[in-house]
């Protein structure tokens, strides 16, 4: 199109992260509370309206897709949605996931034309595995993280929530972890989203330059000129083909290159992260069910309510209610 989406701020918005499913098997401790509930059916986008709007947004200049979660492989029939969102002929085509399902779903999804996966690691111990995820099975993650790779995706890489006492004492072995399989890893900071109870996110906030520094010690640490437009900032080993990448919302301000937007499954259009300003796009696609022009024409004027910036702090105030399985990262 002549008219890519663009915000008030002049940032290009080409990358569109739709969240397939608030439901996840495991319960992360940062996440999700222990007794989560979901949304019930009628409230959630049909596979079929997920990508009417996938459509309609890469008929507006969408580059890039990500499928996130909740956890995107437990949705039923979610091939189908891989596979015809990758015959959009996107630039880029990614999902985020735990991993515990892809030990049977790698090799479909890239044969359904996904591009790249995400997949969450906070531990390589079992029993801290557990305590972090409260239902996840380690050794089923290391089974998908291989099927992954044997998979041929152009780029795998690893995310992992560093948090004080939980796993903060891990980074040097989750490091040669992805060195050794060969695949990309980001350290993040936690983000407020949600109110969590048993877990403490002021006592277990570890900066990304704390995680920089240990890695430090034990590797070179270039900084990558690849910029994902994105919040991650990478940095390359000498001896290695693998990027480190560092999310840090609380500590670097990645806002004014935002190239994003999110769908959560419900339709809600979400300008950012952390933010709950949003466009209720499933009422726009059920009230219109053959207009697609009324549809784009949401979107392009949803544009004009994404905020400069997010205004996360670390002073325990809870600024966003939503939790992140409803937001999908
Ligand atoms: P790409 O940029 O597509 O490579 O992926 P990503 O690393 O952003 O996506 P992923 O789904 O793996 O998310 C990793 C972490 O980044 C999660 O904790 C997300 O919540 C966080 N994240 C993704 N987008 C944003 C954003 O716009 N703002 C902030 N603060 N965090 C984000
Ligand atoms: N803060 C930071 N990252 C989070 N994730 C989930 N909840 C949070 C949070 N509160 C991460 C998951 C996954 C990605 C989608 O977001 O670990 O890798
Ligand atoms: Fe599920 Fe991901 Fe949330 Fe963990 S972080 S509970 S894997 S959606």
């Amino acid at each position: 199109p002549d008219t890519p989406l663009r915000d008030r701020f002049g940032r290009t918005v080409d990358y569109v992260r739709l969240s397939v499913t608030d439901r996840c098997d495991f319960r992360c401790v940062y996440c999700m509370t222990e007794d989560m509930s979901f949304l019930p059916r009628e409230q959630i986008m049909t596979l079929e309206e997920i990508a009417r709007l996938a459509r309609n947004f890469v008929a507006l200049g969408t580059r890039k897709i990500r499928l996130t979660g909740g956890e995107p492989l437990v949705r039923r029939n979610i091939l189908e949605l891989v596979e015809e969102i990758g015959s959009l002929g996107l630039a880029d085509f990614a999902m985020t996931t735990n991993g515990s399902r892809l030990d049977k779903f790698a090799e479909p999804l890239r044969a359904a034309g996904l591009h790249r996966l995400n997949i969450s690691l906070d531990s390589l111990d079992p029993a801290r595995f557990r305590r972090i995820t409260r239902t996840g099975e380690l050794s089923r993650v290391l089974e998908g993280i291989d099927a992954a790779r044997a998979a041929g995706f152009r780029g795998i890489k690893l995310n992992t929530v560093v948090m004080k006492g939980r796993n903060d004492d891990e980074i040097p072995e989750l490091v040669a972890f992805a060195r050794d399989k060969q695949v990309d890893i980001s350290f993040i900071e936690e983000m407020p989203l949600g109110v969590i109870t048993e877990h403490d996110r002021g006592e277990s906030f570890c900066s990304s330059e704390e995680v920089r520094r240990i890695i430090g010690q034990r590797h070179e640490l270039v900084p990558s000129t690849a910029d994902s437009g994105g919040p991650a900032r990478y940095y390359r080993m000498p001896d290695s083909q693998i990027k480190v990448g560092f999310i840090s919302p609380h500590s670097h301000n990645f806002c004014a290159s935002c190239n994003r937007v999110r769908v959560t499954v419900e339709g809600r259009l979400l300008l950012c992260l952390g933010n709950e300003h949003s466009v209720d796009m499933l009422r726009v696609l059920r009230s219109h069910p053959a207009d697609d022009a009324r549809v784009q024409a949401a979107i392009i004027a949803a544009m004009d309510l994404k905020p400069e910036r997010h205004h996360f702090s670390r002073d325990g105030d809870v600024q966003v209610l939503r939790f992140m399985n409803m937001t999908g990262g």
